[in-house]
């Protein structure tokens, strides 16, 4: 029983106050429940809506990349500049100590590797997931390709079902088969399948004619950062996304394979999120590095 001596009386009601609703920053998720908002508010931030991922989970299909050798050397020196994680459970356990406090984008599918074609992925346990406190699953969506796009599609759905079940963003990763054409009809395409199967979250490329992409896209879309690009091209493309609508960056070799990643994903995370533009970016790329 609480303790009731000098109990005061309840006054203050705010009567004639309308309660607080206020709008919530990230695209498509206002109808969402308490504990996936709260997830994607770690993912994007408040103050702009956008997010720098640091995408490192390329391991997971190519074994030890280059720029990837050494979690412990590469990555984690360059974490507390990434507003998220993105990376495997595996890489999680071993090599990121536990008290970052990130929030973590969790690869969740898996089942080939580069030595192959992409082939029955399955998605990993929920109670992983969960037992790792992810923010989000991300996981991939290969549309177009034959026998994959029913796999990968199932995955997907299957992983919102499970995500909507326990409060978990999904995010669809957007494959791209080799015989698809890298063009905005197609990402359109693929990112809206996404979107429609329940993922809160698109991951997918840059390309021209990228703002219908993010337009038909009822959820943040981010962008890969692809194969290494000179620095400058790198935050060229940064910059052309956040500003054809873009939430942001999943970037991972563009950052850890750079000269000077630690300049590098400041530089990136200065393009996403305090609006300036590419040559300022490179200049505090260079100003940085030296
Ligand atoms: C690819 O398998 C991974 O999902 C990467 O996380 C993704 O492609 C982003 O990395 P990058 O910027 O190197 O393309």
């Amino acid at each position: 029983m609480a303790d009731m001596d000098g109990f005061r009386e309840a006054s203050d009601f705010g009567i004639g106050q309308a309660a607080g609703a206020a709008a919530f920053h990230v695209k498509g998720a206002s109808s969402l429940g308490w504990g996936m908002k709260d997830r994607l508010s770690r993912i994007f931030n408040p103050a702009t809506g956008r997010t720098v991922m640091l995408a490192f989970d390329h391991g997971f299909i190519m074994g030890p990349t280059s720029g990837l050798e050494r979690i412990d050397l590469n990555i984690v020196p360059l974490v507390r500049y990434a507003d998220c994680l993105m990376c495997t459970r595996g890489i999680l356990q071993t090599s990121i100590p536990a008290n970052v406090n990130k929030p973590v984008c969790l690869r969740s599918d898996a089942g080939s590797t580069v030595l192959t074609e992409l082939n029955r992925n399955v998605l990993i346990d929920i109670e992983d997931v969960i037992r790792f406190n992810a923010s989000a699953m991300a996981v991939m969506f290969s549309a177009g390709d034959g026998e994959r796009e029913a796999v990968t599609a199932a995955n997907l759905a299957r992983a919102a079902d499970l995500g909507n079940r326990f409060g978990i963003p999904v995010m669809g990763v957007t494959a791209v088969g080799k015989q698809m054409a890298r063009d905005a009809r197609y990402f359109a395409l693929a990112s809206r399948v996404c979107a429609e199967n329940g993922a809160s979250i698109v991951k997918t490329y840059y390309c021209d004619g990228f703002e219908k992409i993010a337009a038909s896209c009822p959820v943040p879309v981010v962008i890969a950062g692809g194969k290494k690009l000179p620095e400058k091209e790198a935050l060229e493309l940064c910059y052309r996304a956040v500003n054809d609508g873009a939430a942001g960056v999943d970037m991972g070799r563009n950052v850890f394979q750079s000269d000077a990643p630690a300049a590098m994903i400041q530089a990136v995370h200065a393009v996403v999120h305090d609006g300036i533009t590419a040559e300022q970016g490179y200049e505090m790329y260079q100003e940085l590095k030296g």
